[in-house]
């Protein structure tokens, strides 16, 4: 019945583009939700900088529903977009409504998480993704010495990854874990819990009250006397800061402080994670900078509605096919360069981060 009723609605849309007339430089933009802080500033940017360029913007929340997003984007087709940019929430879920858009002749950018098993998507626009991981992995190394033989540890780590419907959320821990993959086999690195499987440590829709209540059990499972003596947790891999927060809180709640928290790792800068990075509980995060995202994708929709191939850096297999795409540069972020990084730039004010 299901099939029956896609494909009605797909010959249904097609016959209905057939008498469409395009709008002029109407965009859409599809984010998946409002409740993860950064997405709210991408469809800001986006919307400010494609109005700037001269395009008319339909930018949609979907409040992380696929069923939702799927319906905003037919909606984006039948009002004339020219050209969408999706931030997926799940990026193998869009297949059918994504096919409507390529036979109606509409350019699909992915925007910062790949669109996968699907052949109609044209280019992708995101942050080098399993650099992202490489980095906060590289950070433990370094911060632990750990490539020094004379470091033996071993030192406790717990992995916290992101949503499993997300092809970030893999990239990012793989970057992680394939950095500390030989500080682990040589027993330098050892995980009480056992937890190292994408799939076990994944975070669905990213919610920090997933990461908290997952750390609470392992806290309790794992290290029962982390603050009278016995075993303790020291270093908390999570792979972005809605996740790191959890964690955070979590950490909080069973006792430790600035003095004694585990190393936590993080990503995206959220104000929250930055607070608690000077503040002294989150040793680090990965700054991305949205804005710097919106410039090229707006970049990006202008070459192609002007007919010039927008330049690329970077290649993505998304199952189907192999897509060309423009990775902007992660950025090591902690209580030493915040400054610099988030308030000399602009991106926050100084009494956003009070
Ligand atoms: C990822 C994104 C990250 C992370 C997460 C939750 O796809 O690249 O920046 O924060 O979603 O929004």
């Amino acid at each position: 019945m299901k099939k029956v009723l896609a494909v009605v609605l797909a010959l249904v849309l097609t016959l209905s583009l057939a008498g469409m007339a395009v709008a002029e430089g109407k965009v859409g933009v599809a984010m998946p939700t409002q409740s993860l802080q950064r997405w709210n500033q991408d469809g800001e940017n986006m919307k400010a900088q494609l109005e700037a360029a001269g395009f008319t913007v339909d930018l949609q929340y979907a409040n992380n529903e696929v069923a939702t997003q799927v319906s905003q984007l037919e909606n984006m087709i039948l009002n004339g977009a020219q050209v969408l940019v999706v931030a997926s929430i799940d990026g193998s879920a869009l297949g059918t409504v994504l096919a409507t858009a390529k036979e109606a002749g509409i350019p699909i950018i992915a925007y910062d998480r790949l669109l996968t098993d699907t052949e109609a998507v044209d280019y992708y626009t995101t942050f080098d993704n399993y650099k992202v991981g490489q980095i906060q992995g590289q950070y433990i190394v370094d911060r632990f010495d750990l490539s020094n033989d004379a470091v033996t540890g071993p030192f406790t780590i717990e992995f916290t990854a992101g949503s499993p419907d997300d092809n970030n959320a893999g990239l990012f821990f793989a970057g992680a874990y394939d950095t500390l993959k030989p500080y682990l086999d040589a027993g330098k690195l050892v995980i009480p819990s056992g937890q190292d499987q994408f799939e076990v440590v994944a975070t669905p829709a990213w919610k920090s009250e997933t990461s908290q209540a997952r750390m609470d059990n392992i806290l309790s499972a794992f290290y029962p006397e982390a603050l009278t003596g016995g075993t303790t947790l020291d270093i908390a891999l999570c792979s972005n800061d809605s996740t790191a927060l959890g964690v955070t809180n979590s950490l909080v709640a069973a006792g430790f402080t600035a003095e004694n928290i585990p190393v936590i790792t993080g990503q995206d800068c959220d104000i929250a994670n930055t607070k608690n990075m000077i503040a002294g509980l989150q040793a680090m995060s990965v700054f991305k900078d949205t804005r710097t995202l919106a410039e090229q994708t707006v970049k990006m929709v202008s070459d192609i509605l002007s007919g010039v191939a927008p330049e690329t850096n970077g290649v993505y297999d998304n199952k189907v096919k192999e897509v060309a795409s423009y990775n902007c540069t992660p950025v090591f972020a902690d209580a030493s360069n915040y400054v610099e990084l988030l308030i000399d730039s602009g991106y926050y004010t100084e009494d956003q981060l009070k």
